[in-house]
């Protein structure tokens, strides 16, 4: 059993499905479609809540682009409460906490607003998803249950107690920050969320920085007794095991997307417009990602070194993301604004040095993948980064990898890469300067680094090595 608040569909008016955005979804895609599950998660839409109550909201059968099908039940919550869960509480507060995005001497506040978004909609989604797992492992003894994200952090505590035979996995896919960063949170709250995640039997992260923060973070902020040898946490007499399982990409599946007909025709119109170098970036709009400086660095780039003016197209392809949250639609604002500042300092009658695409378009994506000179992907914290791994897969053009150093990517991938400090906007310009003037062969050979190793695992190992500690921890409980 999976459970997460955005699921792998999402459907339309006419009744149709389409596949979720985001690094989660991803992840869990195969998954889902390999192995006997059901799927849990929030009906994020009134269209998703109309096709699960056409179902009398059991399970859904969904296909999968790669052939299989599995099991998805959305769950409905009552809208206000989901607004205040997703758009007050998980985005922004969780989500700034867990990237380092708030500007502390201005923001946040905490006031009731916040409280009562925590109380009456964090808190009430949690239960709403809570009691659906219940009913979908009601037949089954020791159920196993795999929870995702940050939108669940109450939810394994409300399962223990309803089930306490339930083995429980959670999977954080975002960083973990160091303890500072959670006090912007009202006690109370941070002792609820950390006892909820604490009911979990085990705890992923995608690297071991991450797992470590988290461990000072219990000992710290909630005086939980840390083994730091075992990684291990105790809470309430049970033990926790805190592990790193750092995510591959579906390489086989993601090569086989990228030979759809779709993808060709963006791949012709990629080639019409080509100029001699393309820079490329793929993101959510998010704050986390870094995209002003990274336009602000290609800004400088282009006054430092003319003789790359209508040489050099940049293109951004950014999905709007989370935009009924103030601070998303205004970051938006400012990358559209910028964009255009660049673009009239630079650009001349034929040449449009930033080409904006505001869209969510998977083919329009991997078609782009196969072409670019350089990936640009210099988030400030993120914690793993799938575009750094899908990217390299798929190029067919020696492309070089500009990489965040604070990317969860980063650690396998950096010996590869043109490594960055996200904030040090003059080493990205000239990283870009490095990438566009490096010789074919070294390009090549960083490309083939990086291909080895985005080929080396995928998520079925991911999983697998999940399983082998779940059975191990399974195995010291019963004892
Ligand atoms: C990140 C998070 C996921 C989330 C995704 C898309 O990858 O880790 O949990 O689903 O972003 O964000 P959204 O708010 O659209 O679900």
């Amino acid at each position: 059993m999976l459970v997460s608040n955005r699921g792998p569909v999402t459907f339309e008016a006419d009744g149709s499905a389409t596949r979720g955005s985001g690094g989660l979804v991803t992840a869990l895609t195969g998954l889902a479609s390999h192995r006997e599950v059901i799927w849990v998660a929030s009906a994020m839409t009134e269209h998703d809540a109309a096709a699960a109550e056409r179902n009398d909201n059991r399970p859904l059968e969904v296909r999968s682009s790669t052939g299989g099908s599995y099991l998805v039940r959305l769950v409905e919550s009552d809208p206000e409460a989901y607004d205040r869960f997703y758009n007050i509480f998980a985005n922004p507060m969780l989500w700034f906490i867990q990237h380092y995005l708030w500007d502390l001497s201005n923001a946040p506040d905490i006031r009731r607003n916040e409280i009562e978004a925590f109380e009456f909609g964090y808190n009430v989604v949690n239960e709403d998803l809570a009691r659906a797992v219940v009913e979908e492992v009601a037949d089954v003894s020791q159920p196993i249950v795999m929870v995702h994200d940050y939108h669940l952090y109450t939810l394994p505590e409300l399962l223990r107690r309803a089930r306490p035979d339930v083995f429980l996995h959670h999977f954080i896919h975002i960083p973990w920050t160091q303890p500072d960063a959670w006090r912007v949170l009202p006690t109370r709250i941070r002792q609820e969320l950390y006892a909820g995640l604490l009911a979990n039997d085990i705890i992923g992260f995608h690297t071991n920085a991450y797992r470590v923060n988290f461990m000072l973070c219990c000992e710290e902020l909630v005086d939980a007794d840390v083994d730091w040898d075992r990684s291990v946490v105790t809470w309430n007499g049970r033990e926790v095991w805190v592990r790193a399982y750092p995510l591959p990409i579906d390489h086989a599946a993601t090569l086989a997307s990228a030979e759809s007909p779709r993808v060709a025709l963006f791949e012709a119109e990629l080639r019409r417009r080509r100029r001699d170098f393309m820079i490329l970036r793929v993101d959510r709009a998010d704050l986390s990602k870094n995209v002003l400086r990274g336009f602000t660095a290609y800004d400088m780039f282009l006054e430092q070194h003319p003789e790359f003016a209508e040489r050099v197209t940049f293109v951004a392809q950014l999905m709007p993301s989370r935009t009924d949250v103030p601070e998303y639609a205004e970051y938006l604002e400012r990358i559209e604004a910028l964009v255009a500042v660049v673009n009239h300092r630079h650009g001349t009658p034929d040449w449009m040095p930033i080409q904006l695409k505001l869209r969510d378009d998977l083919d329009e994506a991997l078609a782009s993948y196969k072409h670019y000179d350089v990936l640009l992907v210099n988030a400030m914290f993120d914690g793993m980064n799938l575009v750094a791994k899908e990217g390299p897969l798929l190029n067919e053009n020696a492309g070089v990898s500009i990489l965040s150093e604070n990317t969860g990517a980063h650690d396998e991938l950096g010996e590869f890469a043109l490594s960055v400090n996200p904030f040090d906007i003059q080493e990205l310009a000239d990283s870009i300067h490095a990438a566009l003037t490096m010789d074919r062969a070294e390009r090549a050979r960083r490309l083939a680094g990086l291909k080895a190793i985005v080929t080396a695992r995928d998520p079925g190992d991911w999983i697998d090595e999940q399983l082998a500690d779940i059975d191990a921890k399974a195995a010291a409980n019963a004892t």
